[in-house]
């Protein structure tokens, strides 16, 4: 679908919606008008959604009133949401291409480039759908459950600001989509292998991928993450990716993402109920690649390297045991206690491994890697630890800009005590006599950082099972954390 800004609202679409504030007189593009009761009606309540059939000769056949709710309380997420729930409208009417009046008040309030941006993304994440697995039930392969999408969507709002908006919010959504593909795909499709495949797609331009594979990560002697591989059928995989700036890079930023392809708990092995939703294990690493989607077509002056560690884990005759110790890349050993705790298995050697190849200033890592950040802040927001208090309050604030709701939480030195070892230097857990599970994982991360300034983020909770939003359902991933970094670095170009 195309997504499209223009300055003047076009009588000629089949199906315009009309955002309107609450208490406030929808404005209809010239040649347009509706029924009275309908205005009657119609309150502008934020979600209040009205249907009508306009009078006289035009070639709109449906005009949809859409309430953007209070213009004091209005946010980007509002904007997001109704230019969701109108395309979905417009799918439901089978509409082949649709508009949407933009009240430019909303442009006041948001700033039009906020505005445009977040018009864009509802559109464009909304349209998101993951049925190329549904077949002849259906009616036909990949047909899904039979809506099919408008081919355009035009957003009607004046000025230079609310088009590069559009046009970043089309970026955002794209990218977005595109790891929220990858987190769908089940498990036996979305191997370490076909991740890689996917990864070296992206290739081009100032972005360059390479992949370890298992014989170089020996030869790094990232023990860790073989440790974890060896119970695994499926190559391990260590994707990095690069991104060169044409100006002189003004940071080195280290973006590193769990590829955890499915988590069964190996020999701690976890229980059925829910299991198969650890086909999104991997989620943190396909918010990396996205990530390098949306640099493609940005014109960043940082230097970017994304590090997807990627292996499963499975139980066997192979695999590794509670007892194990294992040794990183760093010389860092470890002694495992549960080998449900992988993911910082696989994130340690790729941590360590960026610190020593690249030296990078700043380092993220996106990971789902407790189910303790889901009882501690459930599926709305995101736990964000760190090492330097003002890069992780960063961070937070670039995703709560971004509408991926973020939370500090913190990590002090007993935290990392927590983590030593009595047999290796450290172990993958903390005593149950502890509690804080999540910061444990952090605190574990945190003693394979060096010199950068490093971010956590533990998106367990925020990857997929967040409430229905419009623009993203309640089942499916979310494609968290792709917005958030695109909007962090971003922020950090134009930094001083
Ligand atoms: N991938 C899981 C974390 C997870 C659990 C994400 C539930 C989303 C929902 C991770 O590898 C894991 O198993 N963590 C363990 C750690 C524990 C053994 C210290 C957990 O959270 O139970
Ligand atoms: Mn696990
Ligand atoms: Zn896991």
């Amino acid at each position: 679908m195309k997504i499209l800004a223009e300055a003047h609202a076009s009588a000629s679409d089949p199906l315009l919606a009309v955002l309107c504030f609450e208490g406030e007189k929808p404005q209809l593009p010239s040649g347009v008008s509706v029924p009275a009761r309908a205005l009657e009606d119609f309150r502008g309540r934020f979600r209040q959604v009205l249907l009508c059939y306009p009078e006289g000769r035009t070639k709109v056949e449906r005009v949809v009133l859409v309430g953007l709710g209070k213009r004091e309380k209005v946010t980007a997420e509002e904007a997001r949401r109704v230019s969701a729930l109108a395309l979905s409208v417009a799918k439901d009417r089978g509409a082949r291409r649709f508009g949407i009046v933009v009240p430019p008040r909303l442009l006041e309030e948001l700033e039009a480039e906020v505005a445009g941006r977040a018009l864009a993304e509802g559109i464009g994440l909304g349209a998101y759908k993951f049925d190329k697995h549904k077949g002849s039930l259906n009616g036909g392969a990949g047909n899904g459950n039979g809506s099919t999408l408008p081919e355009r969507a035009t957003l009607y709002a004046r000025g230079a600001e609310f088009e590069r908006g559009v046009e970043h919010g089309v970026r955002n959504a794209d990218a977005a989509n595109f790891a929220r593909e990858l987190g769908d795909t089940p498990g036996n499709y979305a191997t370490p292998t076909a991740l890689a495949a996917a990864a070296k797609k992206l290739a081009g331009g100032r972005i360059s991928v390479r992949v370890l594979e298992e014989k170089d990560m020996a030869k790094h002697g990232m023990g860790a993450l073989l440790g974890v591989a060896q119970g695994s059928a499926e190559d391990a995989k260590l994707i990095l990716l690069h991104y060169k700036p044409k100006r002189r890079a003004k940071e080195k930023i280290a973006v590193v993402g769990k590829g955890l392809t499915f988590d069964t708990g190996g020999i701690s092995i976890k229980p059925a109920a829910s299991m198969d939703e650890m086909k999104y294990d991997m989620c943190g690493g396909a918010a990396v690649l996205g990530l390098f989607h949306a640099l493609r077509e940005m014109d960043l002056p940082l230097e970017v390297i994304g590090l997807v560690p990627s292996t499963e884990n499975m139980p066997g005759g192979k695999a590794y045991k509670p007892g194990d110790v294992l040794k990183a890349c760093n010389g860092t050993t470890i002694e495992v206690l549960n080998t449900d705790a992988e993911g910082r298995l696989i994130l340690c050697d790729a941590i360590a491994y960026a610190e020593k190849t690249y030296e990078p200033d700043v380092m993220v890592d996106l990971a789902t890697l407790t189910g303790a950040v889901v009882v501690a802040l459930g599926h709305e927001m995101t736990g964000v630890f760190g090492n330097d208090d003002a890069t992780r309050d960063a961070v937070c604030d670039a995703g709560n800009r971004a509408g991926e709701r973020c939370w500090p939480l913190p990590l002090w030195d007993v935290h990392k005590d927590q983590v030593k070892s009595e047999v290796a230097d450290l172990k993958n857990i903390n005593s149950p006599k502890d509690g804080g599970g999540s910061i444990a994982g952090a605190a574990f991360l945190a003693h394979f950082v060096r010199k950068a300034k490093w971010v956590h983020m533990d998106i367990a909770g925020t990857a997929w099972g967040g409430r229905e939003r419009d623009y993203l359902h309640a089942s499916g991933a979310s494609g968290m954390g792709v917005r958030t970094l695109v909007q962090f670095l971003i922020d950090r170009a134009e930094r001083q």
